[in-house]
């Protein structure tokens, strides 16, 4: 048996961690095993260094710390929780994986997309999402969902620019091997983006069984 791995991808704000519970309850009422994880985090190791990568701080964190920072948590998440749950057969619901790597610490920090490639071979192997939802909207949007929330962490103090990258970056991926991915138009009101999760699910459900 072997599950199914589903990754959610998009900015602050985007709606990733709503329509991740929206998601596990559907896929829950059709009787699969759902585990709910995400990134950086997923282990109470790997949760401390999320700490570490998103409060704010007066210490400069170097773009190569961050990006081995981030590889070291997925390195923990991967072996206690992702793949022990794909091996059981479970579906994994994962808030942010890789494909954030790619666009936070390569579009944003403009850290070089072979050396991540690099990594995520190093760290997962052959392992890669059977399928990521990409929440995609207007960077304005997002930031604004996510200032509603509160206090800015570390990545939402940055500015525009470098969001406008990790949106572009996310797209740029998406279009790149559309069989992976699905783009979700995430500045729609959530009824309707959770119409088009709906219109999503057989494919997620012959998947799982399949
Ligand atoms: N389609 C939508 N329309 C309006 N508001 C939304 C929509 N989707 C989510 N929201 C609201 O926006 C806020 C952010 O949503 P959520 O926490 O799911 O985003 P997120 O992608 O998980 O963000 P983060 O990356 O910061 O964790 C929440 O208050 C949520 O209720
Ligand atoms: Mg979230």
């Amino acid at each position: 048996m072997s599950g199914l791995f589903i990754t959610l991808e998009g900015p602050e704000g985007a709606g990733k961690s709503t329509n991740r519970e929206y998601l596990a309850e559907h896929l829950r009422a059709a009787g699969l095993d759902v585990v709910l994880t995400r990134e950086p985090g997923g282990t109470p190791l790997a949760e401390k260094v999320r700490e570490l990568l998103l409060t704010p701080s007066d210490e400069k964190m170097d773009a190569d710390t961050e990006l081995l920072l981030v590889f070291a948590a997925r390195a923990q998440h991967l072996a206690e929780v992702i793949r022990p749950a794909l091996a059981r057969g479970a579906v994994v619901l994962c808030d942010r994986f890789t494909d954030a790597t790619y666009a936070y610490q390569g579009g944003g920090r403009g850290l070089s997309l072979a050396r991540i490639a690099t990594l995520e071979t190093f760290v997962q192997g052959d392992l890669r999402p059977d399928l990521t939802l990409v929440f995609d909207l207007p960077v304005e949007i997002g930031l604004s969902r996510a200032a509603a929330r509160g206090r800015l962490d570390r990545f939402e103090q940055e500015g525009r620019a470098f969001f406008e990258a990790v949106r572009q970056a996310y797209l740029a991926r998406a279009q790149a091997a559309p069989q992976q991915y699905r783009l979700i138009d995430a500045a729609l009101p959530l009824a309707q983006v959770q119409q088009s999760l709906d219109s999503l699910l057989p494919q997620i459900l012959e998947r799982c069984r399949g």
